[in-house]
């Protein structure tokens, strides 16, 4: 959450350090801020709002805009509400450090009061504004240099953080650390100039090489000498590793949608064949993932396998359980990992622990895996971001490569996930031979056409956007799906409510008699997925159990369906496919559906209220 973003070197800062923030505003919009140091003066502007009301501020007054240092940050609030005051940047009380955060101080009150004590007052409610403080008083009695004082300061801090501070003082240098929130340098033109931000996509256009900080390390960027990371704890120099982006301008851009939500929704078909792309050999009946074929023994041996994870990737972890148990006979236990880290939970070294994570970084999840890892647990990481904090934290993993994902609401994550998933059983399913080599081929022939099946499917867009104008103004919907569509059902309603505020439930289909029913009357729309295979007969008699109560049906069947399109209201066809891998296409038009819904509302699609792209908070 929060995403900060920082330039030093010969062009002007501004418009690197505004457009950077337009990017990271993904992480969080609840209000944004910038300080220029035109060589002599520090200038911050800052704003509750999103980057565009900070714009309209700065954009208009030249002397905002001045100076070829500059730092920037756009909040997803925690202490503090987002007003102008606890915007960030914040500086310290003498005026001449100033810092940006994204992460929590969890001590910050008992080193807040220990500050007053000193004689610091405090203009915001944040824990940011303390550790500025604080760095300050460290580096004055110490009488050291900025480095050196940020250092001793983070140690005396609970919590997690990335920051970047800047010092009037001693103008030439900025100073970045992370601990649990990611931090990457890029290192521009002739190592005359760097980039700070907390992912590349700010920096992308101006170089193809960066440093990500991992836990606990420390940088001090400085003009003349260049980069040099140590460790928080004991000052160590750190030799780093300077990588090769592999992310393109294009692929962070909008590409003539008017949405990300929706360019992401149409990038499904190209991202799951960039995701089986290598891996699956279909002709050959063969698959590859290093990440598994690495530890195929661990995986056979294993007892069980336990998925953490949260949001839309504990929805895919849902899939995967049916995948997991009906292709390879593995017993598998779903959590939320915000749970799971909280409980006292039986582990042993032969589980395997698969984390799933779009981003990487969520604070739940790697909390959740780092448990795992000390209970003596082999831990799988499936994720999109290449190089998070998850990744690096598992003991090996699979990258879904579905490419950037910006809209908040995630879609491509999800399916890529999905495919990853479905990859993984049906190799562990042929290695430990529980499924027939004749099955396994043509599961592999099957997953082959989906993304041919999702493009058709995306044909059917103008009838789901009529669908949507007849049910904007609903406020209750549910969803309901059997097997390996329940989780789809779930992953539909949550992305109704999140973009759209609509209240939406996801139920299996048979659970709607033992309470939900109560709800239905004829102005409840009920989002039921019916397609041929699985359990067709019974989700039929549900069908029937809602229209005699006059609830209004949108019914997802498989083309060809006669039976559903007599009862429904709407029906949306998708194509024949297996019944494993139906989630790969029902979710499509829900996806469409709550899109054109959100859009009928005048929502923020891609940045929906009081949300985040990456939930680096507990
Ligand atoms: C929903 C959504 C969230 C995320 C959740 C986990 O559309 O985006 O529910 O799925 O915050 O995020 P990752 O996958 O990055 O760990």
């Amino acid at each position: 959450m929060c995403g900060i973003t920082g330039y030093i070197g010969f062009r002007e800062a501004y418009p690197i350090v505004v457009k950077g923030l337009e990017r990271l505003e993904y992480r969080g919009y609840d209000s944004a801020g910038i300080m220029m140091f035109d060589g002599e003066n520090i200038q911050i502007s800052k704003t509750k709002g999103k980057v565009a009301d900070l714009k309209k501020i700065t954009d208009s007054e030249e002397s905002r805009k001045k100076g070829t240092i500059g730092i920037g940050h756009t909040r997803w609030a925690t202490h503090g509400v987002p007003n102008d005051i606890n915007s960030h940047p914040h500086s310290s009380m003498s005026g001449d450090l100033v810092i940006v955060h994204n992460g929590i101080i969890e001590n910050y009150d008992t080193l807040k009061k220990e500050l007053i004590t000193r004689g610091y007052v405090f203009q915001s409610d944040t824990d940011t504004e303390v550790l500025v403080n604080l760095i300050e008083e460290v580096k004055k009695q110490e009488g050291c240099k900025l480095g050196k004082a940020v250092q001793i300061a983070l140690n005396q801090v609970i919590g997690a953080y990335a920051i970047a501070v800047f010092d009037k003082t001693k103008p030439n240098e900025i100073v970045v650390a992370r601990l649990g929130s990611p931090i990457a340098i890029g290192i521009g033109k002739d190592n005359k100039e760097f980039f700070v931000a907390s992912d590349a996509s700010p920096f992308i256009e101006y170089t193809k090489e960066a440093i990500y900080l991992e836990d606990e390390e420390m940088a001090i960027i400085k003009l003349d000498k260049g980069i040099r990371v140590r460790k928080i704890k004991d000052d160590s120099l750190v030799v780093t590793n300077i990588q090769k982006l592999q992310l393109s301008l294009e692929q962070i851009e909008k590409g003539g949608y008017e949405h990300f939500m929706l360019k992401e929704i149409h990038e499904q078909p190209k991202a799951i064949i960039d995701t089986y792309r290598g891996r699956m050999l279909a002709d050959q009946g063969i698959i590859k993932m290093a990440g598994v074929d690495d530890h195929l023994e661990k995986f056979l041996n294993a007892d069980r396998i336990i998925i953490v994870a949260c949001g839309t990737s504990w929805h895919a972890g849902l899939v995967a359980e049916y995948l997991f148990e009906d292709i390879a006979r593995i017993p598998v236990e779903v959590e939320y990992a915000s749970e799971f880290r909280y409980r006292n939970p039986i582990i042993t070294d032969k589980d395997i622990v698969i984390a799933i994570s779009q981003s990487g970084e969520t604070a739940d999840t790697l909390a959740a895996i780092k448990l795992a890892k000390s209970k003596g647990a082999f831990v799988f990481g499936v994720c999109n971001v290449v190089g998070s904090s998850i990744a690096r934290e598992t003991h090996a993993g699979a990258y879904t490569h579905a490419g950037p994902e910006i809209g908040v609401a995630s879609t491509k994550a999800f399916t890529t996930q999905i495919t990853v998933l479905s990859l993984i059983a049906l190799k562990l399913g042929k290695a430990k031979g529980k499924i027939s080599n004749s099955l396994f081929h043509s599961h592999l022939q099957t997953l082959q056409l989906i993304p041919k099946k999702i493009e058709e499917l995306l044909a059917i867009d103008d009838q789901v956007k009529h669908i949507a104008s007849v049910y904007k103004n609903a406020t209750n919907c549910l969803y309901l799906g059997r097997g390996f569509n329940f989780p789809v059902a779930l992953e539909g309603a949550l992305k109704l409510k999140e973009i759209s505020y609509i209240h939406a439930e996801g139920y299996p289909a048979a659970e709607m008699k033992h309470g939900p029913i109560a709800l239905i009357d004829e102005n409840m729309p009920i989002i039921v997925i019916a397609t041929s295979k699985g359990h067709y007969e019974k989700v039929v008699s549900n069908i029937q159990e809602i229209k005699s109560r006059s609830g209004k049906i949108i019914a997802i069947v498989t083309q060809g369906d006669t039976t559903v399109k007599e009862i429904a209201d709407h029906t949306i066809e998708i194509p024949e496919t297996e019944e494993a891998f139906t989630p790969l296409l029902t979710t499509i038009p829900l996806q469409l559906l709550s899109y054109h819904i959100a859009v009928f509302l005048g929502r923020n699609v891609d940045q929906p209220r009081n949300l985040a792209k990456s939930v680096t908070v507990e």
